[in-house]
């Protein structure tokens, strides 16, 4: 039998990414893994700030591996870029639709929708 994979889902709560929608991805994120059927396979979590509020609101996904959860991790509040995490920028209700049928329901991350955590511009303020 292959090996099944299993997720933690994350969607940043600063201040900044709320009020561009963030508690609507925290929620349809919620509602996809219920409706894919993929809930005992991926936990969402409601992380900190990852400090990339000018490309929120952003979600982070990371294989999990059975590591155990450390409170005082920096997990929630910084990427890692350890192999497994993937990271996306700019979510939408519906993109996290799409993010979830994919990546968690086909592991299949979503390249399209992966986020540059290098730029430094605000999207929201280029035309
Ligand atoms: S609140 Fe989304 S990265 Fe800061």
């Amino acid at each position: 039998m292959s090996h099944v994979k299993k997720y933690r889902l994350s969607v940043c709560k600063g201040a900044d990414c709320k009020d561009n929608g963030s508690d609507a991805v925290f929620v349809q994120a919620n509602a996809a893994v219920s409706a894919a059927g993929v809930a005992p396979r991926c936990e969402v979590f409601r992380g900190g700030c990852y400090g990339l509020c000018h490309l929120g609101p952003n979600v982070v996904i990371r294989e999990d591996r059975g590591q155990p959860i450390d409170p005082f991790a920096s997990d929630d509040f910084q990427l890692n870029f350890e192999p497994g995490e993937t990271y996306y920028w700019k979510m939408t209700a519906e993109k996290i639709r799409r993010v979830v049928a994919e990546h968690i329901g086909a592991d299949r991350p979503v390249d399209e929708l992966r986020g540059d955590p290098t730029l430094e511009d605000d999207f929201r303020k280029r035309d």
